[in-house]
C-alpha cells in the first residue's frame, strides 16, 4: 500500500525544486499533450478539463493555450505544488483542488481528463481508471503517462547485486510495483485505447547524484532501500556496472495511453 502522507510530504518538499530537476516528467509532457492537441481529431467535447497530479503545471501549460475557452480543474496532492501552480497561472478558468483523486467525487462531466506522470503513485489503478472514464462526456478523452514496470532496470540491478554479496534479501522497491499494461488494457475495449511507450535515458554524475535527483522532485520513496548497508554497496554497483563517458545513466519506461468514450 502506498503511504499517501508520505507521498504529500514528499511532494510537497519536492515542489520548489521539480522544474529543475524533472527533465523526463517534463518530455513526459510534451508527448502527452501532442497526443491530446486540439489537431489531433480527437473529436472533445472538451468544455471541462480535468488535470490528475498536476503538479507544478507542465500539463497546465499546453491545456491553457490549447483550450482557451475552456474550464481547467487541476487535482494535486500536495498543497505546495498547487502553490507553485497558483503563482505561476493566474486565470479565472483554473480551478486548483487539492486532493486524492481516489479518494475525491467527481461530480461534473469531463470532454478531456488528463494526468501525466502521477498514476505510479495510486493504490488502485483500475478502479480509478473506471471511475474517471465514467466522467467522461460523450466523445470525452482520458489520456495519461505513467512510469512502467521496465523503469530504473540498472538500479533492480545492482541492489539484486548488492543484496546478493552482503547475503541478504533484495528489498521491494516501489518501482515493481509500477503498473503493468496488462492493469489497464484489459479494462476498455481494444478499439477505444491506444498504447505507446518509449525509454528515455538521462545521465547523472553518479548513482548518488541520481537517487538526489529523485529526492529532490519528491520520488524518493519509490527508489531508496532503508538498509543504509544495501543501499552503499548498490550504489558502488551502479557506479561500477553502468558507467559510460564519466556518467551513469538511468533508463525511464513511459508509458502514454489515450482511451476515447
Ligand atoms: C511526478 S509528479 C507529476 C506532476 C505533473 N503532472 C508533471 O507533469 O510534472 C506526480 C504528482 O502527482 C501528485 N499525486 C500523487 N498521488 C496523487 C493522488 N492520489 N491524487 C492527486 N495527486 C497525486 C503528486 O503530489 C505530484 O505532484
Amino acid at each position: 500500500m502506498i503511504n499517501k502522507n508520505l507521498v504529500r510530504d514528499h511532494f510537497n518538499h519536492g515542489a520548489l525544486y521539480y522544474d529543475r530537476y524533472a527533465k523526463i516528467q517534463k518530455k513526459m509532457a510534451e508527448r502527452l499533450s501532442a497526443l491530446t492537441k486540439p489537431e489531433e481529431n480527437l473529436s472533445l467535447n472538451e468544455k471541462n478539463i480535468l488535470d490528475i497530479g498536476c503538479g507544478t503545471g507542465f500539463m497546465l501549460l499546453d491545456l491553457i493555450k490549447n483550450y482557451p475557452a475552456s474550464s481547467i480543474t487541476a487535482v494535486d496532492l500536495a498543497p505546495k505544488m498547487l502553490e507553485v501552480c497558483r503563482n505561476k497561472f493566474k486565470l479565472d478558468n483554473l480551478q486548483l483542488v487539492c486532493g486524492d483523486i481516489e479518494e475525491i467525487p467527481l461530480k461534473k462531466k469531463y470532454g478531456l481528463i488528463v494526468s501525466n506522470a502521477a498514476f505510479q503513485w495510486l493504490n488502485n489503478l483500475s478502479q480509478t481508471l473506471t471511475k474517471l472514464y465514467s466522467a467522461l462526456s460523450t466523445g470525452g478523452v482520458l489520456a495519461f503517462s505513467v512510469f512502467g514496470r521496465q523503469t530504473f532496470p540498472e538500479l533492480r540491478f545492482s541492489y539484486k547485486k548488492a543484496a546478493d554479496r552482503l547475503g541478504l534479501k533484495k528489498p521491494l522497491l516501489a518501482i515493481e510495483s509500477f503498473p503493468l499494461q496488462e492493469d489497464f488494457k484489459s479494462l476498455f475495449p481494444e478499439s477505444r485505447i491506444r498504447v505507446e511507450e518509449s525509454i528515455e535515458t538521462e545521465y547523472y554524475g553518479s548513482a548518488l547524484d541520481f537517487l538526489r535527483a529523485i529526492k529532490k522532485i519528491g520520488a524518493g520513496n519509490n527508489v531508496a532501500s532503508q538498509n543504509i548497508l544495501l543501499l552503499k554497496e548498490a550504489m558502488k554497483i551502479y557506479d561500477q556496472e553502468f558507467k559510460e563517458e564519466g556518467k551513469i545513466k538511468a533508463s525511464y519506461h513511459c508509458v502514454y495511453v489515450v482511451l476515447k468514450t
